[in-house]
């Protein structure tokens, strides 16, 4: 199999460390490691402590795939759980599962991996498309419904989305998993983004809740603040498509970082205290947004993501978006990801609204805007 560039990754990897500033990030504020050992019960710390740095188990640590069971319904259990790298949680089903020839139904725009190693695989890949509105991004289930073939073998969704912050509707949720039910699809379903929804209530169920032939992907990167562990899942009630990704991830990492489980563990016995952390964060930083983006209402327009991390502006000044963004890093030293990184054409750029430090950096990106707008 053969793969472009993973554009985003690309960018990131020239940018990220090098650029003085951010606007763009999809992660919240990462924790130090003092940080997140001073969550840990005495007995968490003294097993990171005096921890054995053999390999782990393959499937991922026992206590480790409970937690993670726990933070769903009844009905979830540890062997459901299969713990990996969160990029591997795409990787490693894409490659068990999908085959050449195959129709694959994906959600656009996305994370690049969710629909490129399809495409790599030589499926037929047809896209679902966000849509834009006076009242925000919306996904249409009709239009879904219109892409599904006889012989289409899997459904790829991302909510809460990245890049837009989109989430559906739960009544259009349920729809879109018996759409899958009728089907006899397998449902991807990347809910990485999710636990940090600024309304509770708005939580959408994890899709393997509803549906057996589901595999949700969820990891620490974005909403608990670490992305460093490397710590992510994959969850399915179907032993066969669970035998199949525990079979191919031993072509990958084949098991876990000893440490990266028990700081995994103690994020999870404080699940709630740190995706309220990150809800608290993204909640200040969009009121700071809100001002920066009513203040220049003549050159942007965004909607603000309802969950999650980030969400897409759009430039409506006449200036080409990536010509703009180049600027900000030249000129300003800001990082800014014009969406077409994302293979999303259109003059949008994404804002990333989990890090602490993202009031300091609109100060230089607005005077950047001043000086090149007006
Ligand atoms: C939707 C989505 N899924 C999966 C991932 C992979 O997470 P990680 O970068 O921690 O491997 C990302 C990262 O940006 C993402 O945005």
């Amino acid at each position: 199999m053969k793969l472009p560039p993973f554009e985003i990754e690309h960018f990131f990897r020239q940018h990220e460390f090098s650029a003085p500033h951010g606007i763009s990030s999809s992660d919240c504020e990462p924790l130090t490691l003092p940080e997140i050992l001073d969550y840990a019960s005495p007995s968490r710390r003294a097993q990171f402590e005096n921890l054995w740095l053999g390999y782990t188990e393959s499937q991922g640590h026992p206590e480790l795939r409970r937690a993670i069971a726990d933070l769903h319904d009844e009905g979830i259990e540890a062997d459901h759980v299969l713990e990996v790298v969160p990029e591997e949680g795409i990787f490693v089903p894409m490659n068990a599962l999908l085959n050449e020839g195959d129709h694959v139904i994906a959600i656009f725009p996305s994370f690049q991996s969710l629909y490129e190693i399809g495409v790599g695989i030589g499926c037929e890949v047809s896209f679902w498309r966000a849509g834009c509105g006076e009242r925000g991004w919306s996904f249409d289930i009709d239009a879904l419904e219109r892409l599904v073939r006889a012989d289409t073998k899997m459904l790829i969704i991302n909510f809460p989305h990245n890049p837009t912050g989109a989430l559906l509707e739960r009544a259009e949720f349920e729809r879109l998993v018996d759409l899958a039910r009728r089907h006899d699809l397998i449902l991807y379903s990347d809910e990485i983004y999710r636990f940090a929804e600024q309304d509770p209530a708005k939580r959408l169920p994890s899709a393997c809740e509803l549906y057996d032939r589901a595999i949700v992907l969820g990891g620490l990167s974005k909403c608990f603040g670490l992305p460093g562990l490397r710590v992510g899942w994959l969850i399915t009630r179907d032993a066969g498509l669970m035998h199949e990704m525990q079979e191919m991830k031993s072509y990958t990492t084949i098991c876990g970082s000893a440490p990266s489980e028990i700081l995994a563990l103690i994020a999870l016995e404080n699940a709630e205290a740190l995706t309220e952390r990150c809800v608290t964060i993204v909640r200040e930083n969009s009121h700071v947004a809100r001002s920066f983006f009513d203040r220049h209402d003549d050159l942007f327009r965004i909607h603000y993501p309802g969950a999650g991390t980030v969400g897409l502006v759009e430039l409506t000044a006449d200036m080409d978006v990536s010509e703009f963004a180049d600027g900000a890093l030249r000129e300003a030293g800001v990082m800014v990801l014009p969406a077409r990184i994302m293979k999303f054409e259109g003059n949008y750029f994404r804002i990333g609204l989990g890090r602490r430090a993202l009031p300091q950096a609109l100060e230089p990106f607005e005077q950047y805007v001043v000086d090149t707008l007006y």
